[in-house]
């Protein structure tokens, strides 16, 4: 049995709600200053051999190997490359249900700033850009004032730390659409234009912002990096399990006595993450309904599924849903299932760019089906005419919105079927039509 704390992991405050493992909050950036020997021109290999031997994946929904990733930057002969290179960092927090980076950004922004550093350097950028979402007052006042204070002590700037590196960190604020999220879309946005994804390949890597190699990384991936370097790979990677490492926000909302933001090793037992943190379901977890694990793009898992997976990203693909971005959302019994899953529709086809067929159209028709669903003012057949209709969506699309929107439509059929079906049978019944949806539904 995997354990979750060793001895590590304190239980340090920076807002209400959050608890952070891995470091304590670098203040003014103590230390850093000390250690020019980052700035030596080899110095950038070992920061990114120190990350890809700490399994760090990155922790914005996707789970690509951060290491790999950020060596993408410095391929061979990339001297001879004149363009200059830049790391963007995601903080267009969009997902429903996920608010850990905001938590960084509000409670610890200097270790962000640092990390941008960190980063910066590993990947021989010359700028970061932080992307920050529009509605983020507060965080962005925060950040800025970071920012500030970093340049007020030369850490920033055309001598960054005194050691002849120039690296600039520049705040953007984004003007609310999920869809900026998107690495490509957000690249877009910070170059004044709409926020429409770009088809990949070319990848940022290649071609990223204002046309120059660039990578593309979330909050809680950089502001990890700092502490990892100072503690070693092999110490984060002693965390969770193989091809699972480290620590990671969870954030964890709906019906649970106590929602927070938590940082735990990975692999915590999900039953064990909500119990130990959260005060256990409200109720108890016989009241439980169901769990979406990551955040609203991936699929809900029922109660027995959610009793057994492991918070990582193996488990949670083996049980058929995804860690996402760690965003738990926990619904119990009262909770209407359906109606719940078709918001999560009407969220997807407002945030739909409309740039490729499928999504736009998509997104409209799974908008209505499910709203017929929660009526239940639907056939039973519908149920897999709506699962096709997923089917054509997912992977067809030049973004992964496509996805998002199918994925909870799948899980919601695939863990909860019976509770669609008696839905509809029930207004049938209530309309003296009793088994026609499952009349038709044999025929289909
Ligand atoms: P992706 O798998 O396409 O890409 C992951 C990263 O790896 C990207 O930065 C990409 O540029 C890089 N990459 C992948 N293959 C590469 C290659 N061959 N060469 C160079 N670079 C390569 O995933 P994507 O579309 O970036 O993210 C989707 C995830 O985002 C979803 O799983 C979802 O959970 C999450 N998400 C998070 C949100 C948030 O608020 N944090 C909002 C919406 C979605
Ligand atoms: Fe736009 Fe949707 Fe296509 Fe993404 S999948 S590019 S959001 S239309």
């Amino acid at each position: 049995m995997l354990r979750t704390s060793r001895g590590l992991i304190r239980a340090k405050p920076l807002s209400r709600s959050f608890a952070t493992v891995t470091d304590t909050p670098v203040r003014r950036y103590g230390g850093l200053k000390d250690q020019d020997r980052i700035f030596t021109n080899a110095f950038y290999a070992w920061i990114i051999q120190t990350i890809k031997d700490s399994g760090l994946r990155g922790r914005g929904g996707a789970g690509f190997p951060s290491g790999l990733k950020w060596s993408f930057m410095n391929k061979p002969n990339w001297q001879n490359d004149k363009r200059p290179r830049y790391l963007v960092v995601n903080a267009d927090e969009g997902e429903p249900g996920t608010c850990k980076d905001r938590e960084i950004m509000r409670g610890d922004p200097h270790k962000l700033v640092e990390g941008c550093l960190v980063a910066g350097r590993g990947m021989n950028a010359s700028a970061a850009y932080i992307y920050i979402r529009g509605e983020f007052y507060q965080e962005a006042s925060h950040v800025q004032q970071a920012i500030n204070e970093a340049y007020a002590d030369g850490l920033l700037g055309p001598n960054a730390c005194g050691s002849g590196y120039p690296f600039d960190v520049y705040l953007h604020r984004g003007a609310g659409a999920y869809i900026c999220g998107e690495e490509t879309a957000l690249i877009e946005s910070l170059e004044g234009k709409q926020g429409k994804p770009r088809l990949k390949p070319p990848f940022p890597a290649d071609v990223g912002l204002f046309g120059c190699p660039t990578t593309v990384a979330n909050v809680e991936t950089v502001a990890v990096a700092p502490t990892i370097c100072r503690r070693g790979g092999a110490w984060f990677a002693s965390f969770g399990r193989e091809r699972n490492q480290g620590t990671k926000l969870f954030c964890i909302s709906g019906h649970v006595n106590n929602p927070c933001v938590v940082e735990e090793e990975m692999s915590i037992p999900l039953r064990e993450l909500i119990d130990k943190h959260c005060g256990g379901v409200t109720g108890g977890w016989d009241n439980l309904l169901g769990i979406i694990p990551g955040g609203c793009s991936v699929p809900v898992l029922n109660q027995q599924k959610s009793g057994e997976v492991l918070m990582d990203y193996d488990s949670l693909k083996d049980a058929g849903s995804g860690l996402g971005t760690g965003a738990v959302i926990v619904m119990d019994k009262s909770t209407d299932i359906v109606a719940a899953i078709a918001r999560f529709s009407q969220f997807y086809k407002h945030e739909s760019c409309g740039q490729c067929t499928p999504c736009r159209e998509g997104t409209t028709w799974m908008m209505n089906m499910m709203d017929r669903m929660v009526t239940g003012r639907a056939h039973v057949r519908e149920i897999d005419m709506l699962l096709e209709l997923t089917k054509q969506v997912e992977g067809r699309t030049i973004c992964a919105l496509g996805d998002a929107a199918a994925w909870p439509i799948q899980g919601l059929m695939k863990n909860f079927r019976p509770e669609v079906e008696a839905r509809i049978n029930a207004f049938r019944a209530s309309q003296g039509t009793v088994g026609f949806g499952g009349h038709l539904a044999s025929q289909a």
